[in-house]
């Protein structure tokens, strides 16, 4: 097949045929190239590689030049997939003029092709000078973990009518606003197809059911390679920590063992030249 390069145009495009989008995170070079290899529409360069490649125990410390770093290596990795660069907390919240610098940067320096920022109504002027300055921005709504101090932990969004109905707000307010696509996090699956229903724009759900027009989810939770938490909504297609773990423990008994490195992982050295090497050293050495 001749692939083509994902553009806003042909998720725009999935959504009207109602062909579901598909998107997934990843941070890293080889990552990357494997989400690319599986013809996955979309990448995220999510601040949860804050939890998952630093360690942390939210994604509020994550800062720009840490987004920027896994940005520029994702960007490398990846050919045809739609790229997404989370922006970071406190990166878009004070300032407008410093939002649009900082987003800026991610298409500038580390090759994405939007950013993600987190927020409803309060966003939107922001949204509108990130979109007039010529860069794509997808919304995200529901849970969103930046908030969560806020929000009063990892929590579902919208389980009341009224808590829903303004979701719904939100998500016309940063359509109006220029967003391409919005994430609904944690969502009742119900609220989110409803929200989707009247949008003209693609929605993408983590936790939010089979109604939106794409899903996403976080590499290391698909693969089980992340198993701190392990929300309802994920599910694991591997698990690889085990098989990674097994393989390493392999690799030590073989060292520990001698079996590795056996004769087929060494470079040979023609005999004459050893010879040489060996009469010299022990010249030097006698
Ligand atoms: O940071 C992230 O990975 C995200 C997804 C969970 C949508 O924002």
């Amino acid at each position: 097949m001749n692939r083509k390069k994902i553009t806003i145009q042909y998720l725009q495009n999935k959504k009207e045929k109602k062909q579901p989008i598909t998107m997934l995170t990843a941070y890293d070079y080889s990552s990357a190239m494997l989400v690319d290899r599986a013809e996955i529409d979309m990448i995220l360069v999510g601040d949860s590689l804050g939890m998952v490649m630093m360690g942390l125990d939210s994604t509020v410390p994550v800062t720009m030049d840490e987004m920027i770093h896994h940005c520029k290596a994702v960007a490398r990795g990846a050919q045809y997939a739609f790229m997404v660069g989370d922006m970071p907390f406190m990166s878009y919240q004070a300032d407008i003029a410093e939002a649009v610098r900082n987003a800026g940067r991610f298409l500038k320096e580390a090759g994405m092709d939007a950013v993600k920022l987190e927020g409803g109504s309060e966003v939107t002027d922001t949204v509108k000078a990130i979109v007039r300055a010529g860069i794509p921005v997808m919304g995200h709504i529901g849970l969103t973990p930046q908030s969560i101090s806020k929000l009063g932990g990892y929590r579902v969004q919208g389980k009341t009518a009224e808590s829903a109905l303004r979701l719904l707000q939100d998500a016309l307010a940063l359509e109006a606003a220029g967003c391409f696509s919005i994430v609904l996090e944690a969502v009742p699956a119900p609220v989110a197809t409803e929200i989707s229903r009247h949008l003209r724009i693609p929605t993408i759900g983590i936790g939010a059911g089979a109604g939106c027009d794409g899903q996403v989810l976080v590499y290391h939770d698909l693969l089980g390679l992340f198993d701190r938490l392990s929300p309802r909504f994920v599910k694991q297609y591997a698990n690889l920590s085990k098989i990674i773990t097994e393989a390493l423990t392999a690799y030590r008994q073989d060292v520990e063992t001698g079996q590795f490195p056996a004769e087929e992982h060494t470079y040979p050295i023609d005999e004459n030249e050893l010879a040489t090497f060996q009469a010299a050293v022990q010249k030097s050495f006698s």
